[in-house]
């Protein structure tokens, strides 16, 4: 195993990079997670994402934990022999016990090596474990949780693997748990005194996602709420006890934002040693306003759909609609749906008062139970096909007529150049787009359409897609793929497509979701609930400035937060063309926070954090807390606010197109201008005895 490693961690203006050199002799990282290579929500972004830089950083004693899951594996990981010989030791030794463990490459950026344990293999032995367990901490796991079962079982053998490989050869192992799921592992590695470093990060907690989910009022009673008791009303009070000794068991123990550190503090009583804000992998384009051009492409995809999903009631202007969406797992309330719903009332409302010539056509993209796609927006797709298929064969035959014309030296007479055959397929071609319904709101059958709580509350107030509506809803309860017969984009091509992002969470430690928007140059609408939310308030000086709206859901009730969340919609509906490049400039410019490159160090400190703890005669930390840290804010963008009427250009006959252009040209030259002026956020200095790390404590 190499002896030193080092790493590259770019600063956050991308001028410096933050060089160190880290002497993890005979270190192996291992990281556990349900969402390893399976694909859940927030969690598999996070691990997804980070591989590449965790990768460059341990090379080959880098593997990551999860479950084997056929279809996954599939389409997602190389399986191959393993390469370590430990591991291979281990694997061959579980294998013949018994258990079902595989090796394999992961094939994502960086390729990570992944141990995949398929835990179905090895349920003869949950009722042992179980009762083990409940030897262990009196925690008794019910036989209709399969959920909890699936940990259970995850637990133990992740446990029984990280026990293999420390005792044929121990290095200095560090095991990194994610989530609750994956914490039993980490609670019997303690108990089995494993010379082995954890950490423990959890993504939320358990009893803070189902009380958020009821009427309660979460924040103002976070101290006061009785733990056990509200865990057992719940029916929970197993995930939650095994959730809570992952926290406690764990040298180091992290959470991914500052408001789930206060949560985590209140509901599982340790304060989390160090945030570790989650980043992503930002791409970085050759030419600065590469990302508009895709915006453009992607959404001339949309208009397609939209021309199909809408045919016969196309009575408004495509070139003046506006594409919202808010997207994530279906929890209506935490991810605030609820109230999105009952802007986009209030919105359509203003916009019919004033007259406005915007349409928004809004997509609720939230996995649901469903029975496929409904025939209706299927035939939508179809209908739209035939009519370019009718225009197209016309077009072939408007053309053929027209070169017999030229070959014989006449200019062709226009009006003959329909004939009647033309007119009977175009007219069938329009007949064909005639119906008696307004277009659906739904796209699938729904299993529950009774009570479904987003086609409750369109039931509740009426917005039915229908002609006089300027906001029109498209519910899509599945997650989004290129494969898709009715809207083929992946939801990175779909997210580019769109204007604005609106996510206003009651519940989200962090919210992929808007980030994901920042880094591709998409506004989003986040709130001061959201971790992502806080992240961003505290990093820039004037958020809305670039694009990054936050709701105030703290301070306010909720009728008002609605209010406020309808003036949001409504002033991004005002804004000009011209405005909204320039807004999705300065968006883009913020990538550069959420990046991996940037964000990673906190990971590495835990890390670090942790290995001190465990083995303290070898490791050394001592926490680092620099002042920049805290203060670091972006600037107010440069420029003057974008407005129509500031235009540089007096010519009357410059075109939209070309205006459109000369906007990105001063945009890239401001964001150059900022790019120099940013101040470093942390200082890192070198020690020859020790190592130091930018220290954010929990809390
Ligand atoms: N997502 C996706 N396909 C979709 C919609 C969402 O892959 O059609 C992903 C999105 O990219 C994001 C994740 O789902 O990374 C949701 O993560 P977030 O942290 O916002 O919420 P969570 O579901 O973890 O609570
Ligand atoms: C990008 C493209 C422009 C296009 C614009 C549309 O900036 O590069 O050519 O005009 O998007 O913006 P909009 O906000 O109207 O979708
Ligand atoms: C959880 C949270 C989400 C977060 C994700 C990744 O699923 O609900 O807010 O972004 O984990 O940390």
């Amino acid at each position: 195993m190499p002896l030193a490693r080092s790493l590259s961690v770019t600063s956050l203006s991308g001028l410096e990079e933050w060089d160190e050199e880290f002497e993890l002799e005979d270190a192996v990282l291992f990281e556990i997670a349900w969402e390893v290579a399976n694909k859940v929500g927030g969690i598999y972004t996070v691990i997804q994402t980070k591989a590449r830089l965790t990768a460059e950083e341990w090379g080959e004693n880098y593997f990551l934990v999860g479950p084997y899951v056929e279809s996954n594996v599939r389409t997602q990981v190389e399986l191959i022999e393993p390469t370590n010989p430990v591991l291979k030791r281990t694997i061959d030794k579980m294998n013949s016990s018994g258990c079902k463990v595989y090796f394999g490459r992961w094939l994502i950026e960086g390729s990570p090596y992944v141990v995949l344990i398929d835990v179905g293999f090895t349920a003869w032995s949950l009722d042992r474990w179980k009762s083990e367990l409940w030897d262990l901490g009196a925690i008794g796991v019910p036989w209709f949780d399969r959920e909890a079962n699936d940990a259970v079982l995850f637990g133990f053998l992740t446990a029984w693997l990280l026990g293999e490989v420390s005792d044929l050869e121990p290095p200095h192992i560090v095991a990194h748990f994610h989530e609750w799921l994956a914490g039993l592992g980490l609670v019997l590695c303690r108990k089995r005194q494993l010379p082995v470093a954890t950490i423990f990060t959890t993504h939320a907690t358990l009893l803070g996602r189902y009380l958020c989910a009821g009427s309660v009022d979460f924040y103002n009673n976070l101290s006061k709420f009785n733990v056990d008791k509200e865990a057992g009303d719940r029916q929970i009070y197993h995930r939650y006890c095994l959730e809570r000794a992952a926290a406690h068991c764990a040298h180091v123990f992290t959470t991914v934002s500052q408001i789930t550190a206060i949560e985590a503090e209140h509901l599982l009583k340790r304060k989390p040693d160090i945030v570790t804000p989650n980043g992503l992998n930002v791409k970085k384009f050759s030419a600065m306003h590469e990302f508009q051009n895709l915006h453009a492409q992607s959404k001339s995809r949309i208009q397609e759909f939209v021309r199909g999903h809408f045919y016969g009631h196309l009575d408004f202007n495509l070139d003046k609609c506006l594409f919202l969406f808010i997207a994530g797992r279906y929890e209506f309330s935490n991810k605030g749906a609820d109230i999105f719903l009952e802007a986009l009332a209030r919105l359509n409302y203003l916009l019919r008062v004033n007259h406005s010539d915007v349409t928004v056509i809004t997509f609720f993209i939230m996995p649901a139970r469903t029975n496929n796609f409904n025939v209706e927006t299927l035939k939508g797709q179809a209908v739209r096909k035939q009519l370019w298929d009718t225009a197209h064969t016309v077009k072939e035959r408007f053309g053929k007529k027209l070169y017999e014309s030229l070959l014989v030296g006449q200019l062709p007479d226009v009006a003959k150049m329909l004939d009647k055959e033309d007119f009977t397929i175009m007219k069938r071609a329009i007949f064909a787009t005639q119906r008696q319904s307004q277009p659906p709101i739904c796209t699938h059958n729904m299993l529950d359409d009774s009570s479904d709580p987003i086609l409750n509350s369109v039931r509740r107030i009426g917005l039915f897609n229908s002609s006089a509506d300027r906001v029109k809803i498209i519910f899509h309860p599945e997650f989004l793929s290129s494969t898709s017969p009715l809207l083929p984009m992946d939801y990175e091509e779909f997210v580019r497509g769109c204007h604005l992002g609106v996510f206003p969470s009651y519940y989200e430690p962090w919210g992929y979701t808007p980030a994901e928007c920042t880094v591709m140059g998409i506004p989003s609408i986040s709130t001061n609930l959201s971790g992502f939310g806080c992240f961003m308030e505290e990093h820039i000086a004037d958020p809305s400035a670039y694009g990054i709206y936050i709701l105030d859901r703290r301070y306010k009730g909720v009728d008002e937060s609605c209010n406020q969340l309808t003036s949001f919609l409504f002033q991004f509906c005002k804004q000009s063309r011209r405005q909204r490049i320039i807004q999705r400039n300065r968006t883009e410019r913020l990538s550069d926070l959420l990046d991996w490159r940037y964000l990673g160090r906190y990971y590495i400190a835990a890390r670090h954090m942790a290995l001190a703890k465990a083995f303290p005669d070898t490791f050394i930390y001592e926490p680092h807390e620099p002042s920049s840290a805290t203060g670091f804010r972006y600037p107010r963008p440069a420029s003057v606010p974008p407005s129509p009427s500031l235009s540089r250009h007096s010519s009357p006959h410059h075109s939209e197109a070309e205006e459109d252009e000369d906007e990105r040209y001063d945009e890239d030259l401001e964001a150059e201008k900022d790019r120099v002026n940013i101040r470093q956020p942390y200082t890192a200095t070198k020690n020859k005895t020790s190592r130091t790390y930018p220290h954010r404590s929990g809390g």
